[in-house]
């Protein structure tokens, strides 16, 4: 993990309400699927925005974000030449074991974005299935990545692009149809991810889901980012995630 100056060389629009930004490093970087960036956008806002590592190609480094708040606001206004302190990478990322072969990828909102950096980092060796929900049509992004899997599945909550259901509604389809995967890996909003808990509990499928919380200082020292665990001890999803076990905790 090192904290870099890192230069803008192309931010821009990719689907409604969410941008793609490109960094310049400074050096190639080393990144496991599914590890974030912490973001200083500069100025006033002292707390970094915790955004996932969606693409690295040598030097470059793309995060995908969604305009929410002041800080995204902020963000999406900067050219290309702009240098931001970005701290990464940071979590622990998704591993996939040598066997599981068959891979499930459940996604929603911007959870799709780390689940695009699994596809790059194991699309050549593994059978992956992506289940992919968007809220509308405007907020398809990612189509030509989740194309390389050997299925895709696009859906979204009012029909206007797939099918009219969610990615965790298309996962258990196709589950029904006979696709069932080693292992599942998922991130997205929380009630996504409690239903496809319900789901593979039901189904006895191993799960991993990445975590979104509140954070702070990104590396495991001020507990803002705190959640539950099964066992009643609690994880820092920073440091300790944003991957876990869905076993292993409380959505
Ligand atoms: C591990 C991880 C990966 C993420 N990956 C992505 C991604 O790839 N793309 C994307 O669009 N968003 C992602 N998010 C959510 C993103 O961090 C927030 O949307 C963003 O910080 C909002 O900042 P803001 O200044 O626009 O909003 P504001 O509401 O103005 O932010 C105020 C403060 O709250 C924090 N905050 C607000 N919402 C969140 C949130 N949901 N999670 C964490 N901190 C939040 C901000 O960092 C900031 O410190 C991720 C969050 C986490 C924890
Ligand atoms: S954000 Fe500080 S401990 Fe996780």
């Amino acid at each position: 993990m090192k904290d870099y100056i890192a230069t803008i060389v192309k931010n821009e629009k990719i689907a409604e309400n969410i941008h793609a930004v490109t960094f310049d490093m400074g050096e190639e970087v080393a990144v496991r699927a599914g590890q974030f960036g912490n973001i200083s956008v500069g100025g006033t806002h002292l707390l970094r925005r915790p955004i996932a590592i969606c693409k690295v190609e040598g030097r470059l480094v793309t995060f995908c974000y969604q305009i929410k708040g002041e800080g995204t606001q902020k963000l999406k206004t900067m050219e290309a030449g702009t240098r931001l302190n970005v701290l990464m990478p940071l979590g622990n990322g998704f591993f996939v074991e040598e066997n599981e072969r068959k891979v499930a990828l459940v996604g929603g909102g911007v959870g799709v974005f780390p689940l695009i950096s699994v596809l790059r980092e194991y699309g050549a060796q593994k059978e992956i299935s992506a289940y992919i929900g968007y809220r509308n049509k405007g907020a398809v992004c990612g189509v030509e990545e989740f194309e390389k899997a050997k299925k895709f599945a696009g859906v979204t909550d009012d029909g206007s692009y797939g099918a009219k259901m969610n990615a965790v509604q298309a996962f258990e389809k196709d589950l029904k149809e006979g696709n069932r995967p080693d292992v599942v890996l998922a991130c997205g909003p929380t009630p996504m991810l409690r239903a496809l808990k319900t789901l593979v509990e039901k189904e006895n499928l191993l799960c991993y889901v990445s975590l979104e919380e509140r954070m702070g200082c990104g590396i495991g020292a001020c507990l803002v980012c705190v959640c539950d665990t099964t066992n009643g001890a609690k994880a820092r999803v920073c440091k300790d995630g944003p991957v876990f076990n869905a076993n292993e905790v409380q959505l």
